[in-house]
């Protein structure tokens, strides 16, 4: 038993996002706010995580709802004290409480575990020094260097407002005195709120020590509250992102331009170059080459493919020694053996693409099973739907689709077959045999030319 439970204030609007959206479900690095912090607060394995939700709570849930976490309703937003109230029938009266907010997105386990260790069985709190603490709760410590208190801004003296070291919003609180100081709060100040910052007079009353812990980096306890902010923390996220990776030995051309949201696993000597956008779960096998401005998400690469510059993948395994774009197109379930050539407006969806095929000019590949060593000419399109069903196209080995055919679907082409160019291909194709389905060439003489009259 860890005897500790958490919760989560995450029921302010976030007026100044500006958004229809609940601050905490906006997101960093592709994950909502306060998924990260429920992701953190999971790692600490405590008894209970509770969600206390107000403002937009529907659209949290609909995004949250699979949480393994008590989500705790406050109707009315009465302030950071209240909010903690509100989730005390979770509470039991052994252990303790985590105290953490929906918008402050990058708190990680180290730094939390550092203040339960140095909280023990008292009061632990989350500081730091800003230059300019505008806006914050001041800290308060008396001539022994105690904390006696926290100062909201709106309710401090000019002297207050000169301290630099402030609170957080993070705590860790004895469960045993919880529900008793926070029936003590009240709204008697300047914003008529119940500031949960007031259990510390309380606690200094109980004599029961109040330990501070000096943040490591600013990042990890900053707040959201506006787009700007959001903006900081995510490029935070994204440079600690490419650090990893950088130490990893991945070579980022410019690891200022270059955004992870999901995971990404590289092999070994793996380059990226600037612009690409990583989601989903991405793996790199060793000596991927990515190319500029690629968008990949969900995609499984493996060793020595090169993906050009300005290709899309999504849902999409690719084998070794594959060519990729420029301007490759890879749609879900496109699955392509080793050395598979897919250039330049290519398209590729539901399809199986064996080893040393290729499509290397301006096609659209759906919902077909293609051979080895097969040539898609430029231009060939499988027509896979009729406007209401989807069908097959099956392409032998060493097929040589001639350029710009059409391959009405279902259709099969046989091995070592070869289709015309601009051939309409509506029935099987024999292995070996040249198929050319298209209208002959003819001269048609005597034929005139409109011309525009001529002007006198
Ligand atoms: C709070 C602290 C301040 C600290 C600052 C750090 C108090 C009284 N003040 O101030 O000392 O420096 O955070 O960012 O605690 N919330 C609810 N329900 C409420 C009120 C707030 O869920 O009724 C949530 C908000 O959604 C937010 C968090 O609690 O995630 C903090 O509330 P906010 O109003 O931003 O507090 P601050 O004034 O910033
Ligand atoms: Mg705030």
């Amino acid at each position: 038993m860890s005897n500790l439970y958490i919760i989560i204030l995450a029921a302010g609007k976030g007026t100044r996002m500006y958004s229809k959206m609940p601050k905490v479900l906006h997101q960093i690095g592709g994950k909502s706010m306060l998924e990260h912090v429920i992701n953190t607060a999971e790692q600490l394995q405590p008894e209970s995580i509770n969600v206390v939700i107000g403002h937009g709570k529907e659209q949290v849930l609909a995004q949250l709802s699979h949480k393994n976490v008590n989500w705790v309703e406050q109707t009315e937003q009465l302030g950071t004290g209240h909010a903690v109230k509100s989730a005390l029938p979770h509470i039991p009266q052994t252990g303790r409480t985590l105290v953490l907010y929906g918008d402050v997105p990058l708190i990680d386990t180290a730094t939390l575990q550092q203040l339960l260790d140095t909280a023990g069985e008292e009061v632990g709190l989350l500081t730091d020094i800003l230059d300019n603490p505008t806006g914050y709760g001041r800290i308060i410590r008396n001539q022994n260097n105690q904390v006696t208190a926290i100062v909201e801004e709106k309710d401090a003296n000019a002297e207050q407002k000169a301290i630099t070291e402030i609170n957080t919003g993070i705590f860790v609180l004895p469960n045993n005195k919880l529900a008793g100081w926070l029936n003590a709060l009240n709204a008697n100040n300047a914003q008529g709120e119940y500031y949960l910052t007031d259990v510390i007079g309380l606690a200094n009353a109980d004599n029961i020590a109040v330990h501070p812990l000096a943040v490591r980096a600013s990042y990890l306890a900053a707040g959201v509250n506006n787009k700007v902010q959001r903006a900081e923390l995510e490029r935070i996220y994204q440079n600690n992102r490419a650090d990893e990776l950088l130490k990893q030995g991945v070579t980022l051309r410019d690891p200022a331009r270059f955004d992870v949201r999901g995971s990404l696993k590289c092999g070994q000597d793996v380059v990226i170059d600037v612009n690409c956008v990583f989601s989903g779960c991405v793996e790199l096998a060793d000596d991927v080459q990515i190319g500029a401005n690629c968008v990949i998400h969900n995609a499984k690469i493996g060793a020595g493919t090169v993906i050009a510059p300005f290709s899309h993948l999504e849902d999409c395994e690719i084998g070794a020694n594959a060519q990729i774009g420029p301007f490759a197109r890879l749609r879900p379930n496109a699955v392509l053996a080793d050395e598979v050539h897919i250039g330049n407006f290519v398209e590729v969806k539901n399809s199986t693409i064996g080893k040393g095929s290729k499509a290397n000019h301006l096609t659209y590949l759906g919902d077909a099973t293609i051979g080895t060593k097969t040539n898609i000419g430029a231009g060939t399109i499988t027509c896979n739907y009729d406007g209401v069903n989807k069908y097959k196209t099956v392409i032998g080995d060493e097929v040589r689709i001639g350029s710009d055919t059409m391959l009405v679907a279902p259709v099969t082409v046989g091995d070592k077959a070869t289709t015309a160019a601009g051939s309409v291909i509506t029935k099987n194709c024999e292995p070996n045999k040249l198929v050319v389905a298209r209208a002959k060439q003819v001269t048609i003489e005597g034929w005139v030319r409109p011309e525009k009259p001529v002007k006198k």
